[in-house]
């Protein structure tokens, strides 16, 4: 009864300082029920920058991992960006740096670079287009080029590559939480659940994928849970997402091929950082103006399309 209270007293103390601050809070789709359910936006990631660069906001509370609040700061550098957790980061997106990137494209002339958005600002602004987990094969195909370069996730690199007749040259970079994912784990829910669907990111790895039925970002989850008439759906992916495909679609059951498929930066904002966050205004995230410009030029490139 006394926790119950105490959440209702920070949820209180949230919403005053909302006011406030002139903020809005976005949270991504894995974040944790009570985050989800305080938040004004929750979204995939180039969703929620989407949104911040909308919005009218002074402060934007962003409750994901760094290169989220970082893609919001390149699109709205005016805005207040609060990452509840500084040390919420993505691991996928720490396994290549701006400088590891130069060096490598110095062994391919010419060559476009394609980044996922899970990369920082400066690797952003080593590359050419930007692109997410729902339009990756999209921005491959817009570029004029028989070959590219791909950082830093193979996993969505072997999804692209298998669909288009462009040559794809990937970063041996990974999602650790997608990448555990295995065939075996695919193969038991259906035996467990024969009628269900089997939805999988595009982070997991090809063998997980060739098993899947649909293979979907998390934006393209939640909207395919609203369309499907199916009841029972496997999901391949980080289990966060369950709380709002749950929340919107009462009558539907969703079940996470792997309990254990938690991504732990991701779970490291809670009601506290957020409330804690907006009392002090840090910690904030910011990129330095040059960085911000060129990063900023790979992001517009791929919104244009
Ligand atoms: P989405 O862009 O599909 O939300 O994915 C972000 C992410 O980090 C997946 O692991
Ligand atoms: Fe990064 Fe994977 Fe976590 Fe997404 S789920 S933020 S890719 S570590």
């Amino acid at each position: 009864m006394r926790r119950i209270m105490t959440d209702i007293v920070m949820r209180e103390r949230i919403a005053r300082l909302k006011a406030e601050r002139r903020a809005v809070i976005l949270a991504h789709n894995y974040q944790i029920g009570p985050v989800q359910d305080i938040a004004d936006f929750v979204g995939d990631s180039l969703e929620l920058s989407r949104k911040a660069a909308a919005i009218e906001a002074e402060t934007v509370v962003f409750c994901g991992v760094h290169f989220m609040a970082e893609t919001a700061a390149i699109l709205c550098p005016d805005k207040t960006v609060l990452l509840p957790d500084a040390g919420a980061g993505c691991p996928m997106a720490d396994m290549i740096t701006a400088e590891e990137l130069r060096r490598w494209k110095t062994r391919y002339p010419g060559r476009k670079v394609v980044c996922y958005v899970n990369t920082s600002a400066e690797v952003k602004a080593e590359s050419d287009i930007c692109c997410t987990s729902a339009n990756a094969l999209q921005v491959v195909e817009s570029l004029p080029d028989d070959e590219v370069l791909f950082v830093p996730d193979k996993n969505l690199a072997a999804f692209v590559a298998r669909r288009s007749r462009k040559k794809i040259v990937a970063w041996d970079g990974y999602c650790y939480v997608h990448h555990h994912i295995h065939p075996a784990d695919i193969l038991s829910g259906k035996k467990a659940h024969p009628d269900a669907e089997v939805w999988a990111h595009p982070e997991c790895r090809p063998e997980v994928l060739d098993l899947a039925d649909k293979v979907l970002s998390t934006g393209q989850m939640v909207q395919e849970a609203l369309r499907t008439d199916r009841r029972e759906i496997l999901i391949a992916t980080e289990t966060g997402i369950a709380h709002r495909l749950r929340k919107e679609n009462p009558g539907k059951d969703f079940l996470p091929v792997k309990e254990n498929a938690l991504c732990a930066n991701m779970k490291k904002i809670t009601l506290p950082k957020v409330l804690s966050s907006m009392e002090k205004m840090k910690p904030r995230v910011s990129v330095p103006e040059d960085i911000r410009r060129r990063a900023l030029g790979a992001i517009e490139r791929m919104i244009r399309l």
